[in-house]
């Protein structure tokens, strides 16, 4: 059976509605439907040996192999300017770091991905525990992938406040700060703090500190909404297509529709699925999506 919603939530900002359609199916097969169609994919796969009890795991050493059946339905889905981040994790085998996560990317540039950037989500309340030879897990990676060196990138929406540092540091500058001053270390960097005056903002730097979560959103391995929500506004047009080939509890829907973006959620597991509907209605609703109306469609 492959079921599908499409909610049509009108959002507050805006008076154009964007959608968000819930697959389940293989994501290999389902993505057929949307060659040439999509902005940005945005997704956690399962880990490697991760998730025996819930849902397929796969062996580190088969992991490259797995992912790389992945690679042509990326590829075909996304735009030329099309963007694609990958959230994973390091896997311990007797004490010591597997690589495969390393391999895997290696893997996808040999096939024709550009890595433009390595992310780090930093947790800021990692899970407690003690190991004879490493100390609390506390970052995973977020790999970020395109078809192109030059994709789709607007880091003006995920620009910060400067914070107050600059009204006490601005307010007297000497010599140095008025032009540009290359770093006693003779490291060859430099900055000219002139160049701060009046500005209110700043780009972020490429690690996103963020807590995991920690209510039960009916999935062993959620991401927390920030996450797909810094790279969504970063890496996708409004209006625009995004989709998470592995959904799990509909986290990367909730975000896309939260910032006004299309998104299409695939997971081959109903129950997933089902409790991304669930989710998806019941935050959207909470973000203050009062007009939300959900068809159910149901296709055998
Ligand atoms: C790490 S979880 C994603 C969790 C998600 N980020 C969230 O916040 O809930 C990976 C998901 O991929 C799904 N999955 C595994 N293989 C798949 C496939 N071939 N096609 C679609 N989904 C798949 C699993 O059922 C699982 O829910």
């Amino acid at each position: 059976m492959n079921e599908e919603v499409i909610l049509k939530p009108k959002m507050i900002a805006t008076t154009e509605s964007v959608s968000c359609t819930v697959i389940y199916g293989d994501c290999r097969q389902e993505l057929k439907n949307f060659v040439n169609q999509v902005d940005l994919i945005v997704t956690s796969p399962p880990y490697a040996d991760a998730r025996k009890k819930h849902y397929d795991s796969i062996h580190p050493d088969d992991f490259v192999d797995w992912f790389i059946t992945f690679h042509e339905p990326f590829f075909n889905v996304l735009k030329p300017e099309g963007n694609l981040v990958i959230n994973i994790k390091d896997k311990i085998i007797n004490g010591v770091k597997h690589r495969y996560v390393w391999h895997t990317i290696e893997a996808l540039c040999e096939k024709g991905w550009f890595a433009i950037d390595d992310y780090i989500w930093h947790k800021t309340n990692p899970m407690p525990g003690h190991w004879p030879n490493r100390l609390r897990d506390g970052w995973e990676y977020c790999f970020h992938l395109a078809k192109t060196r030059r994709p789709y990138f607007n880091q003006d929406a995920v620009r910060q406040p400067i914070g107050d540092w600059v009204s006490s540091r601005l307010v007297k500058l000497s010599e140095n700060d008025l032009n540009r001053h290359n770093s006693a270390n003779k490291s060859g960097f430099g900055r000219n703090i002139s160049k701060w005056l009046g500005k209110k903002t700043v780009l972020p730097a490429n690690i996103l500190s963020l807590a995991l979560v920690g209510r039960d959103k009916g999935h062993p391995a959620v991401f927390p909404v920030d996450l797909p929500l810094f790279f969504i506004k970063l890496l996708a047009p409004e209006k625009g297509l995004v989709i998470d080939p592995f959904s799990g509890s509909g986290t990367t829907g909730i975000a896309a529709l939260s910032i006004n973006r299309n998104c299409v959620l695939i997971d081959n597991n109903a129950n997933y699925c089902q409790q991304a509907m669930r989710r998806i209605r019941e935050e959207c609703a909470i973000q203050g999506n009062d007009e939300l109306q959900p068809q159910l469609k149901l296709f055998r």
